[in-house]
C-alpha cells in the first residue's frame, strides 16, 4: 500500500484555494492509503505568529481536517511539533541542502522580498523541514498545490543525495493535484494564486465563511469585458478561475461546465458560482461546530501524534545510525 502525507499551515484562514488545492483530495485517498495528515505548526512559525492566534488556528485546523471527511480509524490526523521526530530529522536535511538550492525557492524569495521586517532563518530552511515530513514516513504519494511543486522536487533531490551518501533508504514522492483545482487563483487578480496572507480579504473566500459574505466576495470578483463565458486561462483569468470554481465545487468536468453557461452572461455565471461553493461547504461548517467544540478532538490529535511517532522513529533512528549518531 502507498503512504501519502500532506500538511497545511495553521496560519490564518484557511480559503478554498487550500481546500481544492489539498484538503479535499485528501479524503479518497485515506481509503486505500496509509495515510498522514499534519498540521503543520512549525512551518507556521517561520513567521512570527501571536500564540494565542497560532493555538486556535490549530485547533481550527484539526477540526476542519475531520469535518471535511478525515477519519481517524483510516488516517493519522496530528500536529507536527507533537512529533519531535520532524525537528530531528529537520536539521538532518538542513545540512544536506545548500544554500543556493534553498536560496532558489520561489515561495522563499517572494516571502522574503515582500517583508520589511528582518527575514527569520527559518523562512530559508522551510522546505528542509517539510523534506523531513515527507520522508519520515516514506510517503510517495503528496497532495499539494502546485505552489509546493518545487519543494517536493527538492525533497527528492536531498533524498538522492541522501542515499548516495549514506546507501538507499528513501524512497521518492510525487505531487498529486488535479490540473483544474491545483492552482486556485485570486479572486481580485486573477493572475495570482488565491492567498490567506493576502491582506485583501475581498481576494479569498474562507472556508468557514458565512453564505452572505460567500455570495458577496463571489459578486465582485474580477471578470473582463467580452461577456462570453468560456475557458481561457490566458485571456480570462477571472471567469476561468469561476469556471474552475464551478467544476470543482460541483464535480463535474471544465466543458461540462463551460456547456451550463453556453450563452449566459456573468451575473448568472456568479450566482451558481456562489451557490455552488455555499452547498458544498455548508454542511462542513455545521459540522465543524461541533467537532471543535469536542473533547474528542484532544483525544484524536494525542493518538494520532502516538501513531505517527511511532511510524517516524522507525526511520529516524536507521538515518541517526547512518550517519554516525549512535553510541
Ligand atoms: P500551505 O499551508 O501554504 O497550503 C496548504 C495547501 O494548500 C495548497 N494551496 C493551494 N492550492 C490551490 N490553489 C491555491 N490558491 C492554493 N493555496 C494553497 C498548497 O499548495 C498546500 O498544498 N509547505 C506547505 C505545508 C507542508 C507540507 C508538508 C505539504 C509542510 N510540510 C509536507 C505537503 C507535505 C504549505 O505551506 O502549505
Amino acid at each position: 500500500m502507498k503512504t501519502v502525507f500532506s500538511g497545511i499551515q495553521p496560519s490564518g484562514v484557511i480559503t478554498i484555494g487550500n481546500y481544492l488545492g489539498a484538503m479535499k483530495q485528501f479524503v479518497p485517498l485515506q481509503e486505500d492509503h496509509e495515510s498522514y495528515f499534519c498540521i503543520v505548526n512549525q512551518h507556521a512559525i517561520t513567521v512570527p505568529q501571536p500564540p494565542t492566534e497560532l493555538r486556535t488556528n490549530t485547533r481550527r485546523l484539526a477540526a476542519l481536517y475531520l469535518a471535511v471527511g478525515l477519519d481517524p480509524e483510516k488516517a493519522t490526523i496530528f500536529i507536527q511539533s507533537e512529533v519531535p521526530e520532524h525537528a530531528r530529522l529537520g536539521w538532518i536535511v538542513q545540512c544536506l541542502a545548500h544554500m543556493g538550492e534553498l536560496e532558489r525557492m520561489t515561495q522563499y524569495k517572494e516571502k522574503s522580498q515582500s517583508r520589511t521586517e528582518a527575514i527569520p532563518a527559518g523562512l530559508l530552511a522551510y522546505p528542509t523541514l517539510m523534506a523531513a515530513d515527507i520522508l519520515l514516513y516514506g510517503a510517495t504519494v503528496i497532495p499539494v498545490g502546485d505552489d509546493q511543486s518545487q519543494h517536493i522536487e527538492l525533497t527528492r533531490l536531498l533524498a538522492r543525495r541522501f542515499n548516495h551518501l549514506y546507501g538507499d533508504l528513501f524512497t521518492l514522492p510525487e505531487g498529486y493535484n488535479s490540473p483544474f483545482t491545483a492552482r486556485i487563483r485570486s479572486l481580485q487578480d486573477p493572475e495570482k494564486k488565491m492567498s490567506k496572507s493576502d491582506p485583501n480579504p475581498q481576494s479569498y473566500i474562507s472556508v468557514l465563511d458565512t453564505p452572505e459574505i460567500i455570495r458577496k466576495k463571489v459578486k465582485r470578483a474580477q471578470t473582463d469585458s467580452e461577456g462570453m463565458i468560456h475557458f481561457d486561462m490566458e485571456k480570462k483569468p477571472g471567469v476561468s478561475n469561476l469556471l474552475s470554481l464551478y467544476s470543482a465545487f460541483k464535480r463535474i468536468s471544465l466543458q461540462e461546465a463551460e456547456t451550463h453557461f453556453n450563452g449566459r452572461g456573468y451575473g448568472a455565471l456568479k450566482e451558481e458560482v456562489a451557490d455552488a461553493i455555499i452547498e458544498d461547504l455548508s454542511p462542513i461548517q455545521e459540522r465543524f461546530q461541533d467537532i471543535y467544540a469536542s473533547n474528542e478532538l484532544d483525544d484524536i490529535l494525542t493518538q494520532g501524534a502516538k501513531k505517527a511517532s511511532a511510524k517516524a522513529r522507525i526511520v529516524l533512528e536507521e538515518v541517526e545510525k547512518r550517519i554516525g549518531f549512535t553510541r
